[in-house]
């Protein structure tokens, strides 16, 4: 793997022009998600056929900067997730594990109202935790991480990760997580999805 040096670098990975409200970054790669990427992972699946014959809205967006691929390196992105709900659910994004297990990630919160969930890989555990500006959700390593706009614009963060962390969508894909998080009267709630 090749670490990123200040003489390897051009100005333009040295120094990243974001624009939160477009969830852009100047020269990044860009990903969508829309709401046909995100079939079943919703509970209510009646609400998500009925929301798909209405269309395939944008629901997230996250563009990624990647300086270097070494051990030491970091990479970082901008999300933006579009308001919305499915049923009871939020729009959310997929969620996932890091590859190397261990690899930790900070978001940091940009606009807008979220929570994020995180479930511990070994023991199940399940906490929501709010993400917005000012305020930082640390995400330990081997911790499922997805997170959902719960409000009524635009939620945008940055998440920074060691650039070996890696994506595992498999296991969401295959199971989901555990707990869901429900509108209730207006506010978000955990709530065990098998209950
Ligand atoms: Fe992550």
């Amino acid at each position: 793997m090749s670490a990123a040096t200040l003489q390897s670098l051009d100005i333009n990975a040295l120094l990243g022009r974001f624009d939160p409200a477009a969830g852009t970054i100047e020269g990044a790669r860009r990903t969508e998600r829309r709401l046909s990427d995100l079939a079943g992972i919703f509970l209510d699946q009646a609400a998500y056929r009925a929301a798909r014959a209405d269309g395939d809205p944008l629901v997230y967006s996250v563009e990624v900067v990647e300086p270097g691929t070494g051990d030491g390196d970091l990479h970082y992105g901008l999300g933006v997730i579009h308001p919305g709900r499915v049923g009871r659910e939020y729009f959310m994004t997929k969620g996932h594990l890091h590859s190397w297990r261990e690899a930790a990630e900070l978001y940091i919160g940009l606009s807008g109202k979220g929570v994020m969930l995180l479930e511990d890989e070994a023991t199940g555990e399940s906490r929501m935790l709010p993400l917005g500006p000012g305020c930082a959700v640390y995400v330990p390593g081997h911790t499922g991480h997805r997170t959902a706009n719960v409000g009524e614009t635009p939620l945008s963060y940055i998440g920074i990760y060691p650039a070996r962390a890696g994506h595992d969508y498999g296991v969401y894909a295959s199971r989901n997580f555990r707990c869901a998080i429900i509108d209730e009267g207006g506010a978000p709630k955990l709530m065990r999805r098998n209950s």
